[in-house]
């Protein structure tokens, strides 16, 4: 099905037309798109800037990982996770997972090759992909030509590291949260963890267990929710809820179940934001944070909660109110972000901070055949569905193009045949 062409351009730099889409992007969302269009038997190629599938996971997570939602709602579309798999699939399980999906549908990216643009070519209706492949010392540039552009680079692509006064001064080691690992070599250390998101919070429970003393800034306010209500998930009971209730009244609802199960945090330092958790969600995509024990460490006092940073020093870091904490090390667990509007060439579909500007449900799908997929701040669920209808959406092109193709060489035929 493929009909590749491969010939260098006056550039130097290879020339390929891929028939059917090009998919930026091997993670899982990248991946689900995939299956469904092997199933339909759509040709594709998925370009990926590392050396393997699920990159996030398999080289930009911490060991102690595992899904935070129930495995029914993580899955990808077509295969189920193994029956034995536990209700929460440690990243290990989870990667094995997508090994296998990638196996089952034949999907074989093109590893090694990043990015660098895509441009819709107006002249010849066709997108323009650059991409900088980095296999050993060489440098090789190829350009990609396609109808269809799926945009599958996840939405944390990139680490957020954002300046603070005197960082650049202290003198012990600063990593962000996508290089930890482990707690193993802060033990006895003095850790700060700047963020109080999930990484944030499941860091310094890691550090914490693994006898490091973490201090986590808590600069604003936050959502902390049990992962689980009385046995049931509680994002799982937030759905069943929202089906009946308005979003509001659930929010309320988890709120006074939180406060029976895990008592007020903000006598621990956390303040709750004044809009409910799945409001928030809803209107600032902000993800609320599902406990899984730092809650207990901070009520302990094996976690420190501190407030804003004001600035760092050689070997300390001075806070809002005034007090300065000596510390080893620095943990940022500040965040990620989109990395698309540093290659993607177009503003009307995506905006500046790399997401949709359709809100969902309808940020799936651009003009001029581009797609977005796993940008609906809906974790793998979102993906999932944005796949689905991805799939659905570019078959039907795809199908229509092929029937006007055969009508085309038909009534060649037949003109041909009259002569
Ligand atoms: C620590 C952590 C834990 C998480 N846990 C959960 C969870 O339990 N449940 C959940 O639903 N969600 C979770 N998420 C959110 C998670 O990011 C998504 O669910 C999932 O990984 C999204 O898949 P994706 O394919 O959209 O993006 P990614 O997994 O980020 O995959 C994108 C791929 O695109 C590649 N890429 C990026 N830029 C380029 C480029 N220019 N050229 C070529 N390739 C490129 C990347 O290398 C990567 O392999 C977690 C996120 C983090 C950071
Ligand atoms: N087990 C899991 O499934 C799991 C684990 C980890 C992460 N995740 C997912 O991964 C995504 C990213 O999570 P994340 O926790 O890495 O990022 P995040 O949710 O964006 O949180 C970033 C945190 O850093 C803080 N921050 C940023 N800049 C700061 C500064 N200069 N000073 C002090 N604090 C600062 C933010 O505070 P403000 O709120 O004040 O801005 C926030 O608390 C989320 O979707 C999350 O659910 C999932």
């Amino acid at each position: 099905m493929f009909s590749f062409s491969s010939q260098p351009d006056f550039c130097g730099r290879r020339c390929v037309w891929v028939n059917g889409p090009v998919i930026v992007g091997a993670g899982p969302s990248g991946l689900a798109v995939s299956a469904c269009l092997k199933e339909q038997c759509i040709p594709f190629v998925v370009i990926e800037r590392a050396d393997c599938i699920a990159s996030l996971w398999q080289k930009r997570t911490y060991d102690r990982l595992k899904l935070h939602l129930p495995k029914k709602f993580c899955q990808l579309p077509k295969l189920p996770f193994p029956e034995e798999y536990p209700e929460y699939p440690s990243k290990k399980q989870f990667i094995n997972y997508l090994e296998n999906y990638a196996q089952k549908f034949d999907i074989k990216p093109q590893f090694n090759e990043c990015v660098q643009s895509a441009k819709y070519d107006e002249a010849c209706q066709l997108w323009r992909v650059v991409t900088v492949s980095t296999t050993g010392s060489t440098r090789t540039e190829t350009e990609y030509i396609c109808q269809m552009l799926v945009v599958a680079t996840g939405e944390n692509a990139e680490g957020i590291v954002p300046e603070i006064d005197g960082l650049q001064d202290f003198s012990g080691e600063v990593i962000h949260a996508k290089d930890y690992k482990s707690g193993e070599k802060y033990t006895g250390k003095k850790v700060l963890v700047v963020g109080c998101g999930n990484s944030g919070m499941e860091l310094s429970l890691d550090l914490s267990n693994h006898n490091a003393k973490p201090s986590m800034v808590v600069r604003s306010s936050v959502h902390i929710l049990p992962r689980e209500i009385m046995g049931k998930s509680t994002f799982d009971l937030a759905m069943m809820l929202m089906k009946w209730l308005p979003l509001w009244l659930v929010d309320k609802l988890l709120l006074i179940l939180t406060w029976f199960i895990l008592g007020d945090t903000q006598k621990m330092g956390i303040k709750r934001p004044s809009l409910g958790p799945l409001q928030l969600k809803n209107q600032h995509g902000k993800t609320p944070v599902l406990d899984i024990g730092a809650l207990e460490k901070i009520r302990s006092g094996e976690i420190t909660v501190v407030p804003g940073i004001k600035r760092f020093n050689t070997n300390s870091v001075e806070l809002v109110n005034g007090e300065t904490v000596e510390i080893d090390s620095v943990v940022l667990a500040t965040g990620y972000r989109s990395n698309v509007p540093y290659w993607l060439q177009e503003s009307e579909f995506f905006g500046k901070n790399g997401f949709p500007k359709t809100p969902f449900p309808n940020g799936w799908k651009g003009k001029r055949g581009l797609y977005a997929s796993g940008f609906t701040r809906r974790g793998l669920a979102g993906a999932s569905a944005d796949a689905v209808r991805i799939a659905k959406d570019i078959g039907k092109v795809w199908n229509e193009e092929l029937s006007q193709k055969k009508k085309r060489v038909h009534t060649h035929r037949r003109c041909i045949s009259t002569f």
